[in-house]
């Protein structure tokens, strides 16, 4: 069963939104690592980006009958979606929440996630890096689960 790694609203736009707080990489230099990384770990990785929520939840939600764990990085929405909680709850595995930058370094409305409480680990300010840590404890954390 695949790993899934999801992305809300504007992480299209990785590379060139605001450089200084997230960096030069792109979306698709993520996605490249992840998949390198995922190879060498021996894990199939579902790399999805989306500025819609709903089809975040429809991820989630293919996810939970035929995925193994979600690692996900739902940019804006971490600070509003009691629906992305939801369809969180509805899956069974493990969940990493990822973000680029350190939320709490910066305005008050990003230091409440809703996902948080859902999520095995939290990763934030360690850069696109972020992702590629939450892969290894993903894998960490499916071979603990066997
Ligand atoms: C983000 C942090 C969020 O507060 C912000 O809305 C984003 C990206 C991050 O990866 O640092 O879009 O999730």
């Amino acid at each position: 069963k695949p790993v899934y790694i999801l992305n809300g609203p504007n992480l299209n736009l990785l590379g060139l939104r605001q450089p200084e707080i997230y960096g030069r990489e792109t979306l698709s230099d993520v996605a490249e690592s992840c998949a390198a990384l995922a190879e060498d770990l021996g894990l199939t990785i579902r790399f999805h980006q989306s500025n819609h929520e709903g089809a975040l939840i429809d991820w989630i939600h293919e996810a939970r009958t035929s995925g193994a764990g979600v690692i996900i990085n739902p940019a804006a929405l971490t600070h509003t979606s009691v629906a992305i909680l939801d369809a969180l709850l509805a899956f069974d595995g493990p969940v990493l929440e990822v973000h680029i930058s350190n939320v709490h370094k910066r305005e008050a409305f990003r230091h409440h996630s809703f996902v948080s409480g859902r999520a095995e680990g939290v990763i934030a300010g360690f850069g696109t890096e972020g992702y590629l840590l939450a892969l290894r404890r993903m894998a960490t954390l499916l071979k603990a689960a066997k």
